[in-house]
């Protein structure tokens, strides 16, 4: 019979993070091209990437002359649930001997690629021949990999550019390390993290922004024991709202947003408990409305930092400086709710709106 502490264990694991979502080729792909000069001559580090399953090490190694590399650095965390399935490199004949013990964690550092079938392009065959290089080197932790780590920051210290995709349930954590360790950097996160203060504080300030592509609909592939979407090719994939955090510059920042659409007060209510007015699409924010506006969070994508200015969040900022009022019982039973957002009153009815941005237009 189950006892008390045995059931607790089990529902601490059915609680436990659940971060093994590994990025597809093609995302990575699609969202580093546009990065290419930003790279040239650096040293880029993936702290949380098994090379022998990540497509962040296989785009780098596969890219490192064309993109004219430095170095690459990757260190992987204790053991994964689909290691070698994706870029089995140890199968090759005589990488055998410098195979790390299977659930060791280890740091590989690329120096050199060599275009082995001198055939001016490096492809993966060039790429699974790249630890036999004697520049390039594979050396076991001693510890599980974590890259809060003394023998992971150390490699941090040295890297120009981070660039992967963190566990998600210790986003801010990983993000706080970057920005200590004043780092450039490009990573994957969670949509819902443009709102944990911790984040929003350095989106407010400009110190990070969106990169170029935000579809909240990437697939990633999960491991077997995890809740999956699709089975493509036989990989169980999770679609997962995540999205690009930088610093890096991204061109469409200095791009500003045309508008076509004028203030009024029916269209644009103000918020009962906020000094802005509500704009509910980011394509309908007016030409003419010079006060402070609530917008949905997919203005990001559209940010220009010489074009607006960022004033706040509607949501997690309690004492911001726009906010008017704090509901008590006697304004509604669900005041609590109401508190957490802005709220527009509809007929006499007070009805919270989605997380805003509050944003104003730069004189
Ligand atoms: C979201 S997955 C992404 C994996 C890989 N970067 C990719 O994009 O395919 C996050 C990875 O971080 C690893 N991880 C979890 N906690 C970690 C930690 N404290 N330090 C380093 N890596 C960690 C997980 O095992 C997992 O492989």
């Amino acid at each position: 019979m189950a006892t008390k502490s045995s059931n607790k264990n089990l529902h601490k694991a059915s609680q436990a993070k659940k971060d093994e979502f590994y990025t597809q080729l093609v995302d990575v792909e699609k969202e580093l091209k546009h990065y290419k000069k930003q790279f040239q001559g650096k040293v880029i580090y993936c702290n949380c990437d098994d090379p022998f399953e990540s497509n962040f090490f296989k785009y780098f190694a596969a890219n490192f002359n064309a993109l004219g590399l430095r170095k690459l650095i990757t260190t992987s965390y204790n053991k994964s649930p689909i290691a070698g399935r994706q870029l089995p490199l140890f199968e090759m004949e005589g990488l055998k001997s410098i195979k790390p013990k299977d659930a060791e964690p280890y740091k590989i550092e690329i120096n050199e690629v060599i275009d082995i079938n001198s055939d001016g392009a490096i492809n993966l065959e060039d790429v699974k021949q790249l630890l036999r290089h004697d520049k390039n080197t594979v050396i076991p932790l001693s510890g599980n990999g974590d890259f809060r780590s003394e023998e992971c920051i150390e490699p941090l210290k040295e890297a120009d550019i981070v660039v992967t995709n963190p566990p998600f349930s210790l986003f801010r954590e990983y993000v706080a390390q970057l920005m200590e360790n004043k780092k450039k950097f490009l990573i994957i996160g969670n949509v819902n993290a443009i709102t944990y203060k911790e984040i929003f504080k350095f989106i407010k300030d400009n110190r990070v922004w969106l990169g170029y592509c935000n579809n909240r609909d990437k697939k990633f592939e999960v491991p077997e024991t995890y809740e999956y979407d699709e089975i493509i090719d036989g990989k169980k994939m999770k679609t997962v709202g995540a999205i690009w955090y930088t610093n890096l510059d991204v061109s469409k920042r200095h791009e500003s947003i045309t508008f076509y659409k004028k203030y009024n007060s029916e269209e644009y209510p103000k918020y009962d408990n906020y000094d802005a007015i509500e704009v509910s699409k980011v394509s309908e924010i007016p030409m003419d409305f010079n006060g402070v506006m609530g917008v949905p969070i997919t203005f990001l994508d559209k940010y220009n930092p010489e074009q607006f200015e960022i004033l706040g969040i509607t949501d997690r900022e309690p004492k911001n400086k726009y906010r008017t009022k704090m509901y008590t019982r006697e304004d509604s039973p669900k005041y609590n709710d109401l508190n957490r957002r802005a709220a527009i009153r509809i007929n006499g009815y007070l009805k919270p709106v989605y997380a805003r941005l509050l944003i104003k237009v730069k004189k």
